[in-house]
């Protein structure tokens, strides 16, 4: 069969697809025009994707032999998996293998947040460090704070299991309760406004729906302590962006850790004027061990699908009921 890969991804991915199917991958190194993806797609039995192509109802329909759809990534709010669904295709997603990688860079971010690490570097490259000074450069302490955990899942739950290190206080939200959360580190399952109230620090680890989306906007950014520090590593309309910046601006909030966008590619010039925010060009899951991972991960998938046989990550298996 034949599968088109919208962008080159790890290798070892590849090859593996190579060895069972013809496989097309994008020869440039850039994001597809919807058109262009429309095109490829018209004899293709496989697409595999990223977070950056939309695939909605008009590209799933204007496939006509499309049978699998595996995205190289956790989250899949890119696809239209309704539309995918009621033409019986399977979608999956990369679960897992980045769990780390993606608590490893909100870490990152809180600890450059919260410390001061990009502008104390522009502040020495600037030449403008003319020795220790008792009030330079102060931040916040991270030893014995209170962590807000905003989705529990496994990102949230590996965030909030790296913060033993620290001895801090463990507030999350989540639909379901978390044991190992709630026996390793005696955190407290809470309302998303007792989170905030309480929280020094408050990452969100869940996906974008239409419950999510500007789950954080002004109320709730007004709820937050003056000194508390937001860290968002998931899809950046779960914030609404606007409303941050102005939180950012008049110090409603002391600072932010971002990681995703409103509208990505585009970041607000008036996020980037501020210095009370660090921001990293949606790299959560960006190390080398981890991108391998997801490039088998998500060819395993497209292999299943196309074999007619249910994807390992599959994130609609109720194609596969509907089958006898
Ligand atoms: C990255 O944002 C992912 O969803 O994998
Ligand atoms: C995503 O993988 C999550 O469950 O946090």
């Amino acid at each position: 069969m034949k599968i088109f890969v919208t962008r080159r991804i790890p290798e070892e991915g590849i090859k593996l697809l190579r060895r069972h199917h013809e496989v097309e991958v994008n020869p440039e190194d850039r994001i597809l025009e919807k058109h262009e993806i429309i095109d490829a797609l018209k004899d293709k039995e496989g697409l595999l994707c990223l977070l950056t192509d939309p695939i909605d109802a008009e590209v799933i329909k204007s496939a006509p032999k499309l049978k699998m759809i595996s995205n190289y990534a956790v989250g899949y709010d890119n696809i239209d998996v309704k539309a995918a669904t009621e033409r019986g295709i399977p979608v999956s997603n990369t679960p897992g293998v980045l769990t780390d990688a993606t608590a490893e860079l909100a870490w990152a971010l809180l600890l450059a947040v919260a410390r001061r690490i990009v502008e104390g570097d522009h502040f020495c490259r600037e030449g403008r460090f003319k020795g220790w000074a008792p009030m330079l450069m102060l931040g916040r302490g991270i030893t014995g704070k209170t962590l807000g955990i905003v989705g529990a899942g496994r990102i949230g739950t590996a965030l909030a299991l790296k913060s033993q290190s620290f001895s801090m206080k463990i507030l999350y939200t989540s639909r379901h309760r978390n044991q190992v959360l709630e026996e390793k580190l005696g955190a407290k399952k809470v309302s998303l406004e007792e989170l905030l109230r309480s929280s020094d620090y408050v990452s969100l680890h869940v996906p974008l729906t239409d419950e999510t989306y500007h789950l954080i906007g002004e109320k709730e950014l007004k709820m937050m302590k003056e000194t508390a520090i937001l860290i968002n590593t998931s899809r950046g309309a779960v914030v609404d962006e606007k409303a941050l910046i102005k939180a950012l601006r008049e110090h409603w909030i002391w600072g932010a850790g971002l990681d995703v966008y409103e509208h990505e590619p585009c970041i607000p010039r008036e996020l980037i004027e501020l210095d009370n925010v660090v921001l990293q060009p949606h790299t959560g899951s960006a190390t080398y061990e981890t991108r391998s991972k997801m490039a088998l991960m998500a060819a395993k998938n497209m292999l299943a699908g196309l074999r007619g046989e249910r994807p390992p990550n599959c994130v609609n298996p109720k194609v596969f009921k509907s089958r006898v």
